[in-house]
């Protein structure tokens, strides 16, 4: 992998295979998704960027290559609605939406089953998971040979617009992600509509047209905006915060504190980052660290956490810091 650190080195497309949709190439995407590297491959609606959405690296590197600045919860990707329903909780509603769309274009925002064993990273701490089948046949190949569920957001860099065909992938992410499974040109062309359940509401609009979910529904979708309409999940994740208050920052722990470390400096600290100030370690640690922290911190309890460089992976994790230390109301 490369290292994020280096925004001087250049990435190398060399770095990045591109591999054929066939039965060897599918078994060299899974072999290398098991050792915790990206593999970026077509889906029905864009290219996604994949990765072991059980593995804390992997999902960590996924933010790294696309230089994301937040830790936005990402999308499970798995072969069928029985996989689905091992990571998510399926309402009625959920199940008929499930049962008329997929595999397709349409992504759903249920809660998470407490053991589903995904890395937190993956839902940015919360417990709302965001699940999808994907209709496209190397997409459904790939999950078979792999196995397990993919966390994948489109695979582009952060910010860019979404891959339809390899070469975007490549030019976008060469040199920073492992292969590319090429399926040639998407069809759909456009991400897949979000739907959040319970009340439905509509997070994102997408290539499975919002008429055609209220039809099956049989009631109306409310948008996001809507005064109604109450918090969406992934608005809610983006404020997941401790119950403990957090001082950033810090340098050495005060009395009371529960330090969370990062790098050489940080010796004697309660919980650590990544000792070496690795960012993809600590941004893999960051969600575990957090809740631990809170749990030995104790109600009413502190947290000081070491200072975190603000460039690479650094972002995205003071980002989330910055906001689990802002005031509570
Ligand atoms: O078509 C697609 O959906 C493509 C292909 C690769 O499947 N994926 C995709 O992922 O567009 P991404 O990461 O670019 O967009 C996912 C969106 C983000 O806006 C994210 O905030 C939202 O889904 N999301 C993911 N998990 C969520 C959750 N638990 N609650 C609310 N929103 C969630
Ligand atoms: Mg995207």
């Amino acid at each position: 992998m490369n290292n994020i650190d280096a925004a001087s080195h250049m990435p190398d497309n060399a770095d990045t295979r591109l591999l054929p949709p066939d039965a060897a190439g599918l078994a060299e995407a899974a072999r290398l998704l098991r050792s915790g590297a990206l593999v970026a491959f077509p889906t029905e609606t864009v290219y996604g960027l994949g990765g072991d959405a059980r593995s804390d690296t992997a999902v960590a590197r996924i933010f790294e290559a696309k230089r994301r600045p937040r830790f936005n919860p990402l999308i499970v990707h798995l072969p069928d609605l029985a996989a689905a329903r091992a990571v998510a909780h399926f309402s009625p509603a959920a199940e008929r939406l499930a049962d008329a769309f997929w595999p397709g274009p349409l992504t759903l925002v249920l809660p998470l089953r407490p053991f589903a064993r995904l890395s937190p990273l993956v839902t940015a701490g919360n417990d709302s998971v965001a699940v999808r089948v994907p209709e496209h046949p190397v997409a459904q190949a790939l999950l078979r040979a792999f196995g397990g569920p993919l966390a994948a957001p489109s695979a582009n860099p952060s910010g860019r617009v979404s891959p339809t065909r390899a070469a975007h992938v490549l030019a976008g992410l060469g040199g920073r992600v492992a292969a590319v499974l090429d399926g040639g040109a998407c069809e759909v062309g456009l991400e897949s509509s979000i739907v959040a359940l319970d009340p439905p509401r509509l997070l994102r609009p997408g290539g499975l047209p919002a008429e055609a979910i209220e039809a099956c529904l049989g009631a109306p979708l409310a948008n996001p905006g809507d005064p109604a309409v109450p918090l969406a999940p992934g608005q809610m994740a983006s404020h997941y915060a401790p119950s403990a208050q957090l001082r950033l920052n810090a340098t050495s722990p005060q009395p009371g504190e529960i330090w969370i470390g990062f790098g050489p400096a940080a010796t004697g600290a309660d919980l650590v980052l990544s000792a070496t100030g690795d960012l993809v370690d600590a941004a893999a640690n960051l969600f575990h660290a957090l809740r631990e922290a809170d749990a030995l911190a104790g109600p009413d309890g502190r947290i000081a956490v070491s200072p975190i460089p603000e460039h690479g992976l650094g972002r995205a994790i003071n980002d989330r810091l910055r906001r689990a230390a802002a005031p509570r109301n």
